[in-house]
């Protein structure tokens, strides 16, 4: 019988996917790693197994020798050279869409936690300090929503907001007077101008992907446009998102509050952190149960079509 292959897991992932590869595979996991570890183990195995801790780029893949397949366990891609793995062998799978609710719900957490200001209200209840009337806060119903990008993180939070009776407008990378009128039919307002959808909205979700076109999309020249009642969400990617101007319109209190799952510099202090009016998550948009059983789900199946039948 031939050997097993090789794995490394670099990322957290489901249980029921690390007990498949254990039945199945010879499996090493380590995380957190340095992309220069990862660089200088890579060639030992067959499989990687990563979310968003590690780049696949040229560097890597020159030291990736054995490398026969790369699984992205989750949906974002600005972490793989596509071009530069599409020149190899390796075979490339991830799992689109498979966390849309996980991150559309976390989402409406970090609203809540912004306009209950529940960050302060748990950390004073600590130390016996009941400050009701300082914790005056919003709720949802009736807000104005704004999403920039409508992919299915947008689509996602765009039908829960209906429950909350949000009005829900979007911003997207390529507006055209159809797109407009087709959503229109379903009650969002599409515009072609981020600046009035920033002005427009009370919440502001950014749920786009990260590209050349997105990098620091949202900065001083139009966060200014947020009113100092609005709340400001990153579910996307942390360079979307300049940190040092969005610090500047939370320190001025130019804005009532944001939230972020997401940092340029992830497992990095980061000086918002230190203000009462943001939220800071360790990216865990996706880490529910039940999408993790999805990707785990899929992967099983990729493993076992593609991989499993080819070698044995
Ligand atoms: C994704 O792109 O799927 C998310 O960033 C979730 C993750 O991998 O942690």
């Amino acid at each position: 019988m031939a050997s097993k292959l090789k794995i490394l897991i670099v990322d957290p992932i489901h249980i029921k996917l690390k007990n498949y590869m254990e039945r199945n595979f010879t499996i090493t996991v380590k995380h957190p790693i340095t992309q220069q570890e990862l660089i200088n183990c890579i060639k030992k195995y067959d499989i990687l197994v990563l979310r968003s801790g590690a780049q696949i780029n040229n560097q890597f893949l020159e030291q990736a020798k054995h490398l026969r397949a790369i699984i992205r366990a989750g949906t974002g891609i600005d972490n793989i050279d596509l071009q530069a793995l599409s020149k190899t062998d390796i075979l490339f799978y991830n799992t689109p869409s498979t966390n849309s609710r996980a991150v559309a719900e976390l989402s409406f957490s970090l609203m809540h936690c912004l306009f209950r200001h529940i960050k302060r209200a748990s950390t004073e209840i600590e130390s016996n300090i009941w400050n009701k009337k300082l914790l005056m806060g919003f709720e949802l119903k009736n807000k104005n929503l704004g999403l920039i990008g409508f992919g299915s993180i947008g689509q996602e939070i765009a039908r829960i907001a209906k429950g909350y009776d949000m009005q829900v407008s979007c911003t997207v990378s390529h507006y055209t007077a159809e797109r407009a009128a087709d959503m229109k039919k379903k009650d969002i307002t599409l515009f072609d101008d981020l600046n009035v959808l920033m002005a427009f909205n009370d919440i502001l979700v950014v749920c786009c992907p990260y590209t050349e076109s997105t990098k620091n999309l949202l900065n001083k020249n139009n966060l200014c446009h947020l009113q100092p009642t609005s709340i400001l969400i990153n579910v996307a990617r942390g360079g979307v998102v300049s940190e040092q101007d969005l610090y500047q319109s939370l320190a001025n209190r130019d804005i009532y509050g944001a939230a972020s799952d997401v940092f340029e510099y992830e497992r990095q202090f980061s000086p918002l952190f230190t203000l009462d009016n943001f939220i800071g998550t360790p990216h865990i948009g996706a880490m529910t149960n039940e999408s993790q059983e999805k990707i785990a789900d899929l992967i099983i199946r990729f493993l076992e079509e593609k991989l499993l039948k080819e070698v044995y």
